[in-house]
């Protein structure tokens, strides 16, 4: 099997394919995802995810690393982009491309995702100028929300949506091969994806994007309570964890489990 390169995500923008992304964080998970996505992305939402982090500002480059290591080994089939988290691109393109190229180097994904636009062209640049892929973020940046109104839906007024297309627009310019757009309008979203040359990845952000992703835990139904309107659980394994974990308490109390067929014995003869 081969890889999907980043060429290959970016010629669905003309075949109108439309692009299949997926988070993974683990080795085991990223194999379950592989054969049915074009792209797997280890997001620094496994910071809230799997380390029950309040934001994912908490997240630093070596976990971005050791979950990208384990998500590289699990897939062969789709692109594997990995987060940079906050505070190791921001400050300047060298930096940036220091710590992109050090995510690449020891985990051997096929490219790196950054959130923000106008303000990161140098960064982008950079980074593409070395070879690296970059995917950009747009909309709903979750590393600095906290910092510009909160966790928002993105392009509901003239201002918003100037800048989201700007956004866009530079990123382009500056070499990303794709853009992630989180919690936009639907016309808005529509509207870059017409004027971008590049894929538009769409959460929360209507089918009007050139493909869609969404954090693996919430589309197989392993969060918490609150479940975002943009998401759709195609599963309830936080039930089926919960079922088989009393089945397994009532019957390790009742010393049934272990079952005849999992004791070890004297072989026979
Ligand atoms: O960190 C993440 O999982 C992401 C996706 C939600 C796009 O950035």
């Amino acid at each position: 099997m081969t890889r999907k390169t980043i060429e290959q995500i970016k010629a669905h923008k003309n075949s109108g394919e439309p692009i299949v992304c997926l988070t993974a964080y683990t080795m085991r998970v990223a194999q379950l995802l592989d054969v049915h996505c074009d792209l797997l992305l280890v997001g620094d939402s496994m910071g809230m995810v799997l380390y029950g982090m309040e934001n994912t500002r908490d997240v630093d480059l070596d976990m971005m690393i050791r979950h990208g290591k384990g998500v590289v080994k699990g897939s062969a089939h789709a692109c594997v982009i990995v987060d940079m988290p906050f505070g190791s691109y921001e400050d300047s393109a060298e930096q940036a491309l220091k710590n992109a190229q050090r995510i690449i180097d020891e985990t051997g994904a096929d490219g790196v995702k950054l959130e923000g636009g106008e303000d990161l062209a140098a960064q982008v640049k950079a980074i593409v100028d070395a070879g690296i892929a970059v995917v950009g973020h747009i909309g709903l940046l979750p590393q600095t929300a906290q910092d510009s109104g909160g966790f928002r839906v993105q392009g509901r007024t003239d201002d918003g949506r100037a800048q989201l297309m700007r956004d866009a627009r530079v990123i382009e310019a500056a070499g990303a091969a794709a853009v992630v757009i989180e919690a936009v309008i639907e016309e808005v979203a529509a509207e870059i994806t017409a004027a971008v040359g590049i894929a538009t990845i769409g959460i929360g952000a209507s089918a009007a994007c050139d493909g869609q992703i969404l954090v693996t835990e919430d589309m197989v139904g392993i969060t918490g309570d609150h479940v975002p309107k943009f998401v759709k659980q195609y599963a309830h394994v936080s039930a089926d964890i919960a079922r088989a974990a009393e089945t397994y308490a009532a019957d390790v109390r009742a010393r049934r489990f272990p079952f005849d067929e999992n004791v070890y014995r004297p072989k026979k003869g």
